[in-house]
């Protein structure tokens, strides 16, 4: 072989791997990064403390710290570097583990990814094939799994919502009907933000429900109505301004055009339709989440034709977009 031929070899077994994805998930799952945090500790005890297998357990970490998701100071015993950091429960703005964690609704969804060829062959996502149920009846079959979702969704909007409070003319609005806004991490900072505001919070029940347990006796649930329903339904009138975070690209076009129409139909005449998405513009990034939105959601990432498009079928035209940075942009319908 010529070293150019050992060269593309290495690199395809590289972009082959197939253990260091769920190396990485089973630490985030046992925890080991949060074990971590203070310093190092022994294979031993790291794994007397996970309840699992030393021998096991030191095989994986040293895979990890090939990966530099560890350090080995002295052999068998590992420390934290500014990988595993990402994966502490308490990491902020965002932390990791509940993205990675195989027992939560997340890793879930990984899993059923092994049946990639299938999506292939009929252009549906494999979720349901898998656990017998598309994801969303499947969540909601199961409190741990939806909260375990809900969470997930939550650290994310976490490190969005100080950008959303900014990223748009929110002086002007007066009520925001946040649309599947999860446990309402980015309306209650947008309320916390601009005290003038007021909201709704629309998801399914069990989050509805978690958001107002949490935050609805503060003075930003004070000013918010928490409603349980489905955005495939009539929304409530009454906002100018309606936002959707990170919805649309969990639907393929026919769902994400009936999501549309509900909230053109609930839009007074100057109303705004906000959405905060990813835009693909060639970013190799999103091209991995693009394929999980069809193996586990049905939907897709989408660039701004696309996204002017699905506005037009559902009655809006698309006015701007502008970035709000993670890899986001807010994008601006009108009636
Ligand atoms: C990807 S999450 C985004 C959550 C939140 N906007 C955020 O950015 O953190 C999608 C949300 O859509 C909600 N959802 C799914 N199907 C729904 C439906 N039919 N009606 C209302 N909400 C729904 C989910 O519960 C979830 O909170």
């Amino acid at each position: 072989m010529t070293s150019s031929m050992n060269d593309d070899f290495a690199r395809l077994l590289s972009l082959k791997d197939t253990m260091t994805p769920w190396a990485l998930r089973a630490v985030a799952t046992l925890g080991v990064p949060d074990l971590l945090a203070d310093g190092e500790l022994g294979v031993a005890e790291l794994a007397r403390r996970t309840g699992v297998v030393p021998d096991a357990l030191h095989r994986v970490l040293r895979l990890l710290t090939a990966r530099g998701v560890f350090t080995e100071p002295t052999p068998g015993v590992f420390a934290p570097t500014t990988l595993s950091r990402l994966l502490e429960s308490d990491h902020r703005p965002m932390s990791l583990r509940p993205w990675l964690d195989l027992d939560g609704a997340i890793g879930r969804g990984d899993r059923a990814c092994v049946h990639i060829l299938e999506a292939l062959r009929t252009g549906l996502p494999v979720y349901e094939r898998v656990y017998g149920r598309p994801v969303w009846e499947d969540l909601a079959s199961d409190p741990a799994l939806t909260a375990s979702f809900d969470a997930a969704m939550a650290t994310r909007a976490t490190a969005l919502a100080p950008a959303v409070a900014t990223a748009y003319d929110w002086p002007s609005a007066h009520h925001v009907l946040d649309v599947g806004g999860g446990t309402g991490t980015v309306l209650a900072e947008l309320l916390r933000t601009h005290p003038h505001l007021r909201g709704t919070l629309l998801d399914r029940a069990p989050a509805v429900t978690a958001a107002r347990t949490s935050w609805g006796a503060t003075a930003e649930g004070r000013r918010c109505a928490f409603t349980p329903g489905s955005f495939f339904d009539a929304l409530p009138r009454g906002a100018d301004v309606i936002l959707l975070v990170n919805v649309i690209h969990d639907w393929a076009d026919e769902h994400a055009v009936a999501i549309l129409r509900r909230c053109a139909e609930a839009l007074p005449p100057r109303g705004r339709v906000l959405l905060v998405e990813h835009v693909r513009d060639g970013d190799p990034g999103l091209l991995e989440l693009d394929l999980l939105m069809l193996l586990v959601y049905g939907g897709r990432e989408r660039d701004a034709a696309d996204f002017r498009e699905l506005g037009e079928r559902a009655g809006l035209r698309l006015g701007g977009v502008a970035e709000v940075g993670g890899g986001l942009s807010v994008l601006e319908f009108l009636l």
